[in-house]
């Protein structure tokens, strides 16, 4: 008999310096939350007292709204700091996770152990343990906003919390149920559909803006990136060629295809598609009146998206090519829009629209109106919601968008007759009794928002509309089955699962029919199609399954999330591929920048390997619209070329880098490094100097300076910069 399985081992006791809140009063009275070095000492002597138990945490009761408060500026300030080599106080990212991740306690204590023993206080090396926990905790913020709410409450924060997809790819966390006492409410129980969740989520997006994504409120990679933009773009030629591909082919060839994005945000999705519309020109079907046979209309509620487009550098050509246009439309409200730069409108009646409408709605469903209902043993009831805040004085405003990182929320049910009026709409009416007659027991959303945006824009094209659309949801019935709360997921503003099956019920009863990615976990892409017959679709739907649900957008996002968090050493070749894969993603460029460079150079690249990256580099280049400053793909470029030794064309991205990202000084630093090497001296001096004007106390600049100017004034230096020591690698920022 084999020998039973040794213990596990004892965990090694922690030594425990004070309470967490005679600690926290120390901290404060010392005002020395004040130094990097001090909170970073203070987090650390908080870490060591961590019990090694999750459950047994003992009192941060009293002190963890302040701890709390404090934890969620340092994590800001960290995650908008720009060009971090290091991870300045990824203490509390580790204590952060800590608090709210059991599982991870034992590792997070032995981050901060290792911190502890030796490394810097304020600064540590990202290592790939370090990059995971940081990126959690990023994503359990709200999550852990609500676990302290109900600490402060005197409850242990449950484990039900789904804080678990902290990558920037994924959602944030969920927001909770009630606290106890010590809680407002700000609405009683009402319908979910007329809840002020959505106004509140108005104007979160209204006041925000391109602020959600610029500082990196709003998660948007797994719903806009090359690889996605690409596959929606195949399914978009699939209908032009079903469209104009014969002269006996249905589509109008005196007008353009219109595509209209709803809700589209910071617009990087519409920028990708109309590149990789633009790139495929060439198989454009012959025979179209017009030189291109499509026409990209991006469009949100907010004017304050639409304003920022209409400045933004990226869409300049397009705009004056004629293929783009924008308008604000209010996708729950409005049935008609005018496009701001041609003045058309797209009207059922403006004899515009006469192609089917192409229609594409990326993380849109989860984000407008929406109802819930459940099943009880037969019995329909509808689901109420009932929104509470911490603060009292939200009363006073209950829509401003800080509420909702204070709010919570409480359900309840009430039966209601299956043959009721549920929305002054038969056909959405129809979604609701078809479930009722089906289902015995089953919790079911239905997406009012999206449904009404589908009837508006059918309206607009006679009825033909090929929808495309990707979101986190339910494809199959068998997914409602049981009972469950909905769930609503905070990230700055909140979102709610999708409904796809509702939607194919809906499109179906117009006479349509859905294609929806095949896999029950993770993102789901679909396709639905109004007004548009199966056998003259034969384009599109092969689109559809060769580039969507064969391997799609969700295999595409876990690949490479799996690669970065899972692959400690990927080499150059691997990490090309991949590159390759993503439609030369600049998201994805930049998450692998580092192999990229220090591969490239170490050992250095076979030539045509180097060649190879160039061509690389255009593809980044082609992808890169500038939204967030602290991701500075220019910057990065500029290194690789620079190990590539292509030191004119690294100069030219870090003036970009520069232009789009604001002036630094590594910036100008490594241009006046390359501008040595090309012995432009004068210039590299004037670099330098700008490099310490920027930091004067920039000590790699000054030795530069110093070597410069030793240079210049003895003819005799033969040194060729191709030294590790020489390279400045400056940033990091993930
Ligand atoms: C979660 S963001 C999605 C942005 C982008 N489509 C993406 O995939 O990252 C939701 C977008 O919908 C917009 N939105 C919210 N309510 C809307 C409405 N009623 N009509 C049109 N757009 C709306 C917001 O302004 C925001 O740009």
């Amino acid at each position: 008999m084999a020998a039973p399985p040794p213990p596990p081992a004892a965990p090694a006791p922690l030594k425990r310096q004070g309470t967490w809140s005679s600690m926290m009063d120390e901290w404060r009275t010392k005002g020395a939350h004040e130094s990097a070095t001090e909170c970073n000492a203070f987090v650390l002597s908080l870490v060591a007292t961590l019990p090694p138990d999750a459950r047994a945490v003992p009192e941060p009761t009293a002190t963890g709204k302040a701890l709390y408060d404090w934890l969620t500026v340092k994590v800001k300030e960290n995650m908008f700091q720009r060009r971090k080599k290091k991870f300045p106080s990824c203490e509390v990212a580790v204590l952060a996770v800590a608090l709210k991740h059991s599982g991870l306690w034992r590792e997070a204590r032995a981050a901060s152990e290792a911190l502890a023993g030796g490394a810097a206080p304020a600064s540590v090396p990202a290592s790939p343990a370090m990059v995971v926990l940081w990126k959690r905790v990023r994503g359990v913020r709200e999550a852990i906003d609500m676990a302290m709410k109900k600490l402060a409450h005197g409850e242990m924060p449950d484990d039900g919390v789904d804080a678990d997809s902290g990558d920037e790819d994924g959602e944030g966390g969920a927001a909770g149920g009630a606290g106890g006492g010590g809680v407002t409410e700000l609405q009683a129980p009402t319908r979910l559909k007329d809840s002020l969740l959505w106004d509140l989520q108005r104007s979160f997006y209204d006041e925000v803006a391109i602020g959600a994504w610029s500082e990196a409120i709003v998660p948007n990679f797994v719903t806009t990136n090359a690889f996605l933009a690409s596959a929606y773009a195949k399914s978009i030629m699939g209908l032009i060629r079903d469209l104009f591909d014969s002269p006996s082919a249905p589509g109008d060839r005196a007008k353009p295809l219109y595509i209209v994005e709803v809700g589209a945000g910071h617009g990087k999705l519409g920028f990708l598609i109309c590149r990789e519309l633009l790139r495929m020109r060439e198989f454009f079907p012959a025979g179209h009146g017009l030189e291109f046979p499509f026409k990209y209309v991006m469009t949100d509620f907010t004017a304050h998206n639409v304003e920022f487009w209409m400045q933004h550098a990226s869409f300049a050509e397009l705009f004056e090519m004629g293929v783009l246009d924008c308008a604000v439309w209010d996708a729950e409200k409005e049935t008609s829009m005018t496009l701001l730069r041609s003045k058309e409108v797209l009207s059922a009646d403006s004899g515009l629209v006469t192609n089917p409408l192409v229609v594409i709605t990326n993380y849109i469903f989860d984000t407008l109106r929406t109802d819930a209902f459940r099943i009880v043993d037969g019995e329909l009831q509808e689901t109420r919601i009932a929104i509470d805040s911490s603060s009292a004085a939200d009363a006073e405003e209950p829509t401003a968008p800080s509420v909702i990182k204070r709010m919570s929320h409480r359900w309840s049910y009430e039966a209601v007759p299956a043959d009721a009026d549920f929305f002054g709409d038969e056909d959405f009416n129809y979604v609701v009794r078809s479930y009722a007659e089906r289902l015995e027991n089953a919790s079911f959303m239905v997406p009012v928002g999206g449904l009404s945006l589908i009837r508006s824009l059918s309206a607009m094209s006679g009825g033909r509309l090929l929808l495309l659309t990707g979101d986190k949801g339910y494809v199959r019935e068998a997914e409602l089955e049981g009972h469950r709360d909905p769930h609503i997921a905070v990230h700055g503003s909140f979102s709610v699962m999708v409904n796809f099956h509702a939607l194919r019920l809906y499109v179906e009863r117009l006479g349509g029919f859905a294609m929806t990615t095949p896999h029950l976990d993770g993102f789901k892409c679909a396709h639905f199609f109004l007004g548009l017959p199966r056998e003259a679709t034969m384009h599109t739907r092969w689109a559809f399954k060769n580039n969507i649900e064969e391997f799609g957008p969700e295999n595409f996002s876990t690949l490479q999330r799996c690669i970065k968090e899972e692959c400690t050493n990927p080499s150059l070749k691997h990490v090309l591929a991949l590159l390759r894969l993503s439609r030369h993603d600049s998201e994805v460029f930049y998450k692998f920048k580092q192999v990229l460079i220090d591969k490239t150079m170490y050992p250095y690249a076979a030539d045509n390997v180097q060649r190879d990256i160039r061509e690389d580099i255009a593809g980044v280049e082609e992808t890169y619209y500038p939204l967030q400053s602290s991701k500075d793909v220019c910057f990065e470029i500029g290194r690789l070329l620079m190990g590539l030794k292509d030191y004119r064309g690294a100069v030219g991205y870090f003036e970009r880098s520069n232009e789009l990202c604001g002036q630094h000084h590594v910036t100008y630093h490594n241009m006046g490094i390359c501008c040595y090497y090309l012995d432009e001296f004068e210039t590299a001096l004037k670099c330098f100097d700008a490099s310490l004007d920027l930091k004067p106390d920039y000590g790699e600049a000054a030795d530069w300076r110093k070597k410069l100017l030793a240079k210049t004034q003895s003819a005799s230096s033969g040194h060729a910069w191709n030294s590790e020591e020489d390279y400045e690698d400056g940033t990091d920022t993930e």
